[in-house]
């Protein structure tokens, strides 16, 4: 099933790393126009990152989707060059790792500010084009975390949760508009945030062994796997599907014991101090 983009305008946040990234590639290489957003610099993304050779077709744009009038600039700059957009991926994310009452209030507040005020932000700016188009697909980021809690993710939990509810809602009310609203609910993925999460569970041998006892799929999953149901749901192969959560897990949240044997993993290797 070859999916084509050509001449569509498509907009990925957090598009320079991770999950953005591998989605940005495939965007790219089904013919679309990709505009990159996010708060790293370009120029430092490419010395330290060895992108790839099409990725030198994506325009990168560093906007930090918090700040409401920098989002404004950016719509109205896309408007001017563009004319038209005609894919979101609202894809920024943070994630810190603290329970409810040990969270920083600066911390709680960026958490909600990124992964739940951005994509009103870019959405409430891009929102009005497509109306214009009459047609669009936008596909916000929420997590397996949306769907169910994860421990200490106090601030991540709810912010994700309220993503997933908001594409509903979104779905709900652009449809009129002919403009579809999906999310993607990721499971475990292997990018930075992955990385992060591995420091505080005894390094990154201990969270790919655990993560391999308790994923169904028996790993991790990769980025370029969170890309296919992206582009997937921004085609017109999904033409019939909005205000969907399509989770991308490895099948974790269909595992009822998962949680409960993550744990258990978890315990097991720090106390036998081994690296997996
Ligand atoms: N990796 C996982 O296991 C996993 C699981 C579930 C959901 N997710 C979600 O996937 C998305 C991408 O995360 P990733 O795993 O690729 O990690 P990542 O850290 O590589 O990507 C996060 C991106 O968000 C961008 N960002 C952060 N603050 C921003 C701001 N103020 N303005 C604009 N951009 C900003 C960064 O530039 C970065 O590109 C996030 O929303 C994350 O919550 C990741």
């Amino acid at each position: 099933m070859e999916i084509r983009f050509d001449n569509h305008v498509v907009v990925i946040t957090g598009g320079f790393t991770g999950i953005g990234k591998a989605t940005a590639r495939q965007f790219l290489e089904s013919g679309a126009r990709v505009v990159a957003c996010g708060i790293e610099r370009p120029d430092q993304i490419r010395s330290e990152d060895n992108l790839s050779k099409e990725f030198d077709q994506a325009e990168y744009y560093e906007l930090d989707v918090t700040k409401e009038s920098e989002v404004q600039a950016f719509a109205s700059y896309l408007e001017e060059k563009y004319g038209r957009c005609d894919v979101l991926f609202n894809n920024a994310g943070v994630l810190y790792a603290n329970i409810l009452h040990e969270t920083p209030t600066e911390q709680w507040m960026r958490t909600i500010d990124i992964n739940l005020n951005g994509i009103y932000f870019v959405s409430k700016y891009l929102l009005p084009l497509m109306i214009k188009q009459g047609r669009g697909a936008i596909v916000n980021t929420s997590s397996m975390s949306g769907l169910l809690a994860d421990h200490t993710y106090s601030a991540y939990n709810a912010s994700k949760g309220a993503v997933a509810n908001l594409t509903r809602n979104m779905a709900l009310d652009y449809a009129p508009h002919g403009i579809r609203v999906n999310a993607v609910a990721p499971g475990s993925i292997r990018t930075s945030m992955y990385l992060g999460f591995a420091d505080r569970v005894g390094g990154l041998d201990v969270l790919d062994y655990g993560t391999g006892k308790v994923y169904p799929l028996g790993r991790p999953g990769l980025p370029e796997e969170v890309a296919n149901a992206v582009l997937f749901l921004s085609s017109d192969k999904a033409s019939f599907i909005t205000g969907t959560n399509l989770l991308v897990d490895g099948g974790i949240t269909a595992h009822t014991g998962a949680q409960h044997e993550w744990e258990e993993v978890r315990t097991l290797l720090q106390s036998k101090g081994t690296g997996g």
